[in-house]
């Protein structure tokens, strides 16, 4: 008793200071905090307005101060490109998992004067969903990511928020004799991917993704949920192809499967210069595209070194899916593309599921199906993509110079996807992907590095940059062609994330060639405002 008296005072007097620190702290930070949360409350006051129940915000709203922040934006940023310390970070964070909350989020987005950008997977080339130029929000959907397969029917419903690879596997419980015609990297998001016509290695047999939509759920700028009926055909032509972030927050899209055989067939053999890379290329420009439609040869080339020398070389890789077995390709293989020299040693017999892992990492081609379950990836890297489409094939004279421009720049790689089959029998005008009959194929060009460097960045932009102008002569022209999946922001941009019309068709055709203008009609009558706007969204018409 004595004692804690006796120690009264020096305590009292020891805890003033000390009161008015915490009481400094405490005021010091709910200032500053009151600062950055005047972001915050300010939205989660409007959600609530808009029907959002206040138990739920703090599972959906992010805004830098919030310690989960950043996680949940590096979450989904698949180049590290834009994972630098000065790219510019989202005020605000929306992560739905209902519907409301999504309606919520578009009315409460237009009272901030920030740009609501729409994430699903986050594999876009240039990083658009989840970086940009001026403030802006993202509304991350993948939490969206529910699968419903109805055998029966031969349909299924898939959120925007779930990746392909899910997709598949989904499919792959439920079926053997089903499938899915689209992409080949498994944590691709469903959203982005099949709102920019999205294709894989059965293109030629059952056309892109958007060719087997048959409905979809929308919100749009008003906030309305739309379904086929309530979106009517030109919106529903409009998201089938032409980037659903220039017209509302795709939630999920309905598709048909399509027939798969219980075996398939891959391949993945090597061909170097001295090995006639060249001369099978040729013959390849001949066949690729009309050879039965079961069969699809991609090819990657790529400057190598040759082993043993300091001297560099091209390598062709023909990476294949056939849908049969090993002796029909065998057979298909000797009477039209003997050139190739491929052995039945070389193909891979396996269920399609299976050849959807071997497709996503040859190296890991015998892991389970399970692997498609997978949404972290191990292999981020830097990265730069570009695209052509090749109308004539491109004689071995021009080959043999552009593999010099190649081992010259050092690093560079094409990809080249065949296209014909079922991609000529589909019109044009059939959704906003125009580029159909007479392509022969497409090329990506691809460049990935591994170290953060601004150096080492700006020559490999240049590699890539340096090669497409070099390919001038060879690929499409007025307009020069290109894939909206494979974004590249070199070929035109908006200024300010505002669309000005007249920006916006330099890129509008390249993309989308003669369904530029019906693009603009629909992003007009549904958009008029231009609030669902990117650096290379559909602009409005000039008023
Ligand atoms: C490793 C890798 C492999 C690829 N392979 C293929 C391939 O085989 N075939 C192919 O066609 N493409 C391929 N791509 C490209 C890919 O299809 C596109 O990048 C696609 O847009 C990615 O979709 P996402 O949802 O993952 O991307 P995100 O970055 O989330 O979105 C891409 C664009 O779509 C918009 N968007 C996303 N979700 C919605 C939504 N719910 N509503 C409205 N707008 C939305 C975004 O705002 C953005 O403009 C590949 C990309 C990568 C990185
Ligand atoms: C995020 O930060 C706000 C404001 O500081 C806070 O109210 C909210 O609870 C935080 N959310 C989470 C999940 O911690
Ligand atoms: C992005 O950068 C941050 C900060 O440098 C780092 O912590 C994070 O791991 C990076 N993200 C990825 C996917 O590498
Ligand atoms: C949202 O996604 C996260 C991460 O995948 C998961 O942990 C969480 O349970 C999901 N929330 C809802 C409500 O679906
Ligand atoms: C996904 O499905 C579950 C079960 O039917 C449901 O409770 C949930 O709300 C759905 N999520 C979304 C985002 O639709």
């Amino acid at each position: 008793m004595g004692s804690m008296k006796s120690n009264h005072h020096p305590l009292h007097s020891g805890i003033l200071p000390f009161m008015l620190l915490i009481f400094f702290i405490f005021c010091f930070q709910s200032l500053f905090c009151a600062r950055a949360d005047s972001t915050y409350d300010n939205f989660a006051n409007c959600l609530t307005k808009n029907g959002v129940p206040n138990n739920q915000i703090p599972q959906i709203l992010y805004t830098p101060s919030n310690a989960s922040f950043t996680s949940v934006l590096n979450s989904y940023v698949r180049n590290l490109r834009f994972n630098t310390s000065t790219s510019r970070k989202p005020s605000i964070i929306v992560t739905p998992f209902q519907v409301q909350q999504v309606q919520a989020t578009i009315k409460c987005s237009k009272g901030t004067g920030l740009q609501l950008k729409i994430r699903s997977g986050g594999h876009d080339f240039e990083g658009i969903s989840y970086v940009s130029n001026t403030p802006f929000i993202i509304l991350d959907m993948f939490n969206f990511s529910n699968i419903s397969i109805d055998i029966p029917s031969q349909t299924a419903w898939v959120q925007s928020g779930a990746t392909l690879g899910e997709f598949y596997y989904s499919i792959w419980r439920k079926s053997n004799v089903f499938g899915f015609p689209a992409g080949v990297c498994p944590t691709v998001g469903v959203g982005g991917h099949i709102s920019g016509g999205g294709y894989g290695p059965m293109l030629r047999k059952y056309g892109l993704t958007v060719d087997n939509v048959v409905d979809a759920q929308i919100i749009d700028v008003n906030g309305n949920i739309l379904d086929i009926k309530g979106m009517g055909e030109d919106l529903f032509w409009a998201i089938r192809g032409g980037g659903g972030a220039s017209f509302g927050v795709v939630l999920s899209y309905k598709v048909n499967l399509v027939q798969v055989p219980s075996t398939v067939t891959v391949f993945n053999v090597q061909r170097t210069e001295a090995r006639n890379a060249a001369d099978i290329l040729v013959k390849w420009q001949n066949v690729a595209a009309s050879i039965d439609n079961n069969l699809f040869i991609r090819v990657i080339i790529q400057p190598v070194p040759i082993i043993g020398t300091r001297k560099m070389t091209i390598q062709a890789t023909f990476l294949a899916l056939y849908l049969g077995d090993s002796v029909s390709l065998m057979n298909l293989m000797n009477s039209q593309f003997p050139e190739l020299g491929l052995k039945q040693s070389d193909c891979l017999q396996m269920s399609w599921i299976q050849s959807i892992v071997y497709w996503a990492n040859t190296k890991n081609s015998g892991s389970r199906p399970d692997v498609l379950l997978r949404r972290t990836t191990d292999s981020v890297s830097f990265g730069k993509k570009k695209s052509d489409y090749v109308l004539t094939p491109i004689p071995k004279a021009a080959l043999t110079f552009i593999f010099n421009k190649m081992i010259q720049l050092g690093k560079v790689g094409m990809e080249f996807n065949p296209y014909g089959g079922r991609m000529s029998q589909i019109a044009e005008s059939d959704a906003p992907f125009p580029h159909r009959r007479g392509i022969i194929y497409k090329i990506q060009y691809s460049i990935s590095w591994g170290r953060n460097n601004p150096e080492l960045t700006n020559q490999y932009l240049g590699q890539a940059r340096e090669l497409y102008s070099f390919m001038t002569p060879y690929v499409s022209s007025n307009p020069r062609r290109a894939f909206l999946n494979y974004r590249d922001l070199d070929i035109g941009i908006t200024s300010n994330g505002i669309n000005g019309y007249s920006e916006g068709k330099v890129y509008g055709l390249k993309y989308f060639v003669g369904n530029f203008d019906r693009l603009v009609k629909v992003k007009t009558a549904v958009d008029p405002q231009n609030f669902f706007r990117n650096e290379q969204s559909i602009p409005i018409l000039p008023s």
